[in-house]
């Protein structure tokens, strides 16, 4: 199986993106919320902020999204691979690279992102690529987690 390629998410992926982020949330995980985590997904696509797809071939197999919270702090939306692609690939790893290099290069300085307490592999994985708990009190302004009960996370961007 050859690596799946990462790249801009176009308006010929948004619809998969979305069936993606479904798929995962609740056929996979059967998590509730998903509803709201795709209303704030379409909002942030319709907005024009930039999504990232992995394709295997045509096929959307992961995605991820960088939204803006006000002032100088992006949010990280719907970072799901496809359950073949996990582990291994390092789809999320590339995934990730380009969110956080577009970041940099919007001059952002911080970026956040909120997660099911169920997804303890990806809590791992932020947390080796350096994010950290981002508790309650030190949100920032305008910033709410997706669904309540969500777990936060931050990672600084040094200038
Ligand atoms: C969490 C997720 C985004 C990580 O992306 P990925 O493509 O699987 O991760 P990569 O292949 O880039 O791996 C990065 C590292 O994390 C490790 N890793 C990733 N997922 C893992 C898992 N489920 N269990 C163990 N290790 C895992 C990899 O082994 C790798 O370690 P290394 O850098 O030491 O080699 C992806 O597994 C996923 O979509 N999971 C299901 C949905 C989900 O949890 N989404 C996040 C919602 S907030």
């Amino acid at each position: 199986m050859s690596a799946p390629t990462v790249g801009r998410c176009g308006p010929e992926h948004v619809e998969a993106l979305v069936r993606l982020v479904e798929q995962v949330r609740a056929d996979e995980y059967e998590l509730p919320g998903t509803a709201q985590v795709i209303g704030s997904l379409r909002q942030a696509l319709a907005a024009g902020r930039p999504f990232w797809v992995a394709l295997d071939g045509d096929e959307v197999v992961g995605c991820v999204g960088l939204d803006r919270c006000g002032g100088d702090v992006g949010v990280l939306r719907a970072m799901f691979i496809a359950a073949e692609f996990r582990a291994g690939h390092g789809v999320g790893t590339a995934l990730l690279r380009a969110l956080l290099d577009e970041a940099r290069a919007e001059g952002l300085a911080e970026v956040v992102l909120d997660s099911h307490p169920c997804f303890t592999a990806a809590h791992r994985f932020y947390r080796r690529a350096g994010f950290t708990p981002l508790e309650d009190g030190d949100r920032p302004a305008g910033y709410a987690p997706t669904v309540p009960g969500n777990v936060c996370f931050r990672i600084a961007l040094p200038r």
